[in-house]
């Protein structure tokens, strides 16, 4: 039976398709049109996963999309109308074109909503019309899953978990902020969820903005910054989002736009946009936001520590609350905020969970997967069989097709055996050189982990200077991850709870840090990446020869791209080495050094 999964007209859109419940491809829309985060329709993804599995979409039993249009709309209705009341009272008091325009927006707003609401409902006609198939060759049956039971199902039945609780917790998506439950066995219950317009994503972006990153993805380089500050604005952040009974939270909405005049969303096929949602309040608490390229100054430093802690607060208020509710110790984890790799790594010390399972695609384009198991395991009740470890499961390409595409590039390379390949890649990282290291299958969700991964030496304090000079021209007070052997994380780690996708953050051994200043954050934590032989059989080998080489076990690992998505194909890698500083260029068994 073969099932397809679309997260579209979101950002991340991406697609997922299964075969008798076994994960055969995943991939996000931005690695093959090349605009990041895009929104849209995810044609290019659905295309690859169809060729990967061998099929034409005529053969797909199932299809489905993570939004459900009907669900929670007497909420929806509910709000609308309250919000429409509301404008138009507002409206008449002041009798001001301001206010007239301010209202005009909300109506196209409605109206842009039910354009995208409509889109929804015509998968099959949209489906039809991008793989310029007949609309008669579809013969699967179309399911809408709505937006949080596809988060909470990517977060659990690709779990190892028979039973376990469950955590969505996210911006929003169909009306909902953040869901909960228990997954058993070929079921996930449902027991609380926090509604429209509260939500813990929505403050991580106000206060992204208002920090003076407006960009959408821009919430990771907040929680870079955080270590920098000192939590003094706790007071002003427990005003803004407040807990209350039942591991529910609440908004103080006097600081927010969204709820109330509606905020501008793009989510055409580009990168998506998301206009100002913090309100002119929000000055009265912190003074006037920074402006984008500002000097960031001791107050946004400690704003970000603020925002971060108070993330956590309400983060373990809810996980401690579901602990109470199920009496379980292993938890699924998915939504955009499960991107916290800093939260992630605290949950062992603060709840009583002992098992995490973060799906690697925590964010929307991972409810793709989540679509496809929710039919597959929750609907049509078959019997799970796929644990996902890794995340290798986009696209991959031939040594014929390396060869072909550096034989057109005019690029001189060398050929190197299967075992010399990677002993020769360590060999060149410990010699200081920047390494692109392109191998197997494409991740799929926003970390690269070895296979389209920038490998430097992590021994070298000066190699985060000289990657954001040579290549990736971040901010830099951003960190970079290390990828360490599994078996040594306890020598290096204060914690061993592994952490193959690159979704924790733990603190790094006082003795340890200065062996690794490259990797380890001004906290003296690190986002790593447990490396294991099974999950990846080369990236595990390069490091062990690595660690032949120096002693050291970990290697610094920083994705394939300069300022665009990752790399997917070998053309992408050829044209990112050429137009960066990067010194060599490892293509399968083939390496193109700099002249
Ligand atoms: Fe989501």
């Amino acid at each position: 039976m073969i099932v397809l999964g679309i997260n579209a007209y979101h950002g991340d859109a991406a697609a997922a398709i299964t075969h008798d419940g076994l994960l055969v491809a995943a991939a996000e829309e931005e690695r093959f049109n090349r605009r990041k985060h895009c929104a849209g329709f995810p044609a290019e993804a659905i295309r690859y996963c169809l060729q990967t599995a061998g099929i034409s979409i005529g053969e797909v039993d199932h299809i489905g999309i993570s939004r459900d249009p009907s669900a929670h709309l007497h909420k929806k209705i509910l709000f609308a109308a309250t919000r429409a009341a509301k404008s138009l009272t507002a409206f008449d008091r002041a009798k001001a074109p301001v206010t007239a325009s301010k209202s005009r927006g909300i109506f196209d707003a409605v109206a842009e909503r039910l354009a995208n609401t409509a889109k929804v409902r015509d998968l099959r006609d949209e489906l039809a019309k991008q793989l310029n198939v007949a609309k008669t060759a579809l013969r699967a049956e179309f399911h809408n899953i709505e937006h949080h039971r596809a988060h909470l199902a990517s977060s659990f039945y690709v779990s190892p978990f028979e039973r376990a609780a469950l955590l969505s917790i996210d911006g929003f998506g169909d009306f909902i902020s953040t869901m909960w439950g228990v997954g058993d066995g070929n079921s996930i219950d449902v027991l609380g969820q926090v509604e429209y317009p509260h939500s813990t994503g929505i403050v991580y972006t106000a206060t992204t903005q208002f920090l003076g990153f407006p960009h959408y993805g821009d919430e990771g380089k907040v929680m870079g910054l955080a270590p920098y500050g000192k939590p003094r604005f706790m007071a002003e952040l427990r005003e803004l989002i407040r807990t209350e009974e039942d591991g529910q939270f609440k908004l103080n909405l006097d600081y927010f736009r969204h709820h109330a005049e509606g905020v501008d969303m793009t989510w055409d096929d580009g990168s998506p946009v998301i206009g100002r949602i913090f309100s002119d309040e929000y000055s009265k608490l912190f003074g006037p936001p920074r402006e984008q390229g500002a000097p960031l100054t001791e107050r946004e430093h400690d704003i970000a520590a603020s925002l971060q802690l108070r993330l956590e607060e309400v983060g373990f208020h809810l996980l401690n609350h579901l602990y109470e509710a199920t009496g379980l110790t292993d938890l699924g984890l998915a939504g955009g905020v499960a991107y916290n790799s800093v939260m992630n790594g605290k949950i062992l010390l603060n709840t009583p969970f002992r098992r995490v399972y973060v799906q690697p695609a925590a964010g929307d384009s991972g409810t793709a997967i989540g679509v496809c198991y929710q039919i597959y395991n929750g609907k049509l009740n078959r019997a799970r069989n796929e644990v996902m470890e890794g995340a290798y499961t986009g696209p991959e390409f031939s040594d014929a097709e390396m060869r072909a595409e550096l034989e057109q590039s005019g690029l001189q390379y060398e050929t190197y055996s299967d075992r010399e390949v990677t002993r020769r890649a360590a060999h060149d990282i410990a010699e200081g050189l920047v390494m692109g290291w392109f191998q197997g299958r494409m991740e799929f969700g926003p970390r690269a982990l070895g296979n389209r991964s920038i490998v430097v030496d992590p021994r070298r304090a000066d190699m985060k200077d000289t990657l954001n000079e040579r290549i990736k021209k971040r901010e830099p007070f951003r960190p970079f991850a290390p990828s360490i052997l599994e078996e040594c994380v306890g020598d290096y780690f204060e914690q061993t709870h592994p952490a193959p996708t690159m979704l924790m953050v733990y603190q790094i051994k006082p003795e340890r840090r200065a062996e690794i200043p490259a990797v380890t954050h001004v906290d003296g934590s690190g986002r790593l990446q447990t490396v294991s032989r099974q999950v990846n059989p080369r990236y595990y080998q390069l490091i062990s020869d690595f660690r032949e080489l120096t002693g050291v076990p970990v290697v610094l690992n920083t994705s394939f791209n300069e300022n665009e998505p990752i790399v997917c194909t070998p053309r992408h890698a050829i044209d990112c080495f050429l137009k960066t500083r990067m010194d060599v260029l490892y293509l399968g068994n083939h390496a193109v050094r700099r002249k």
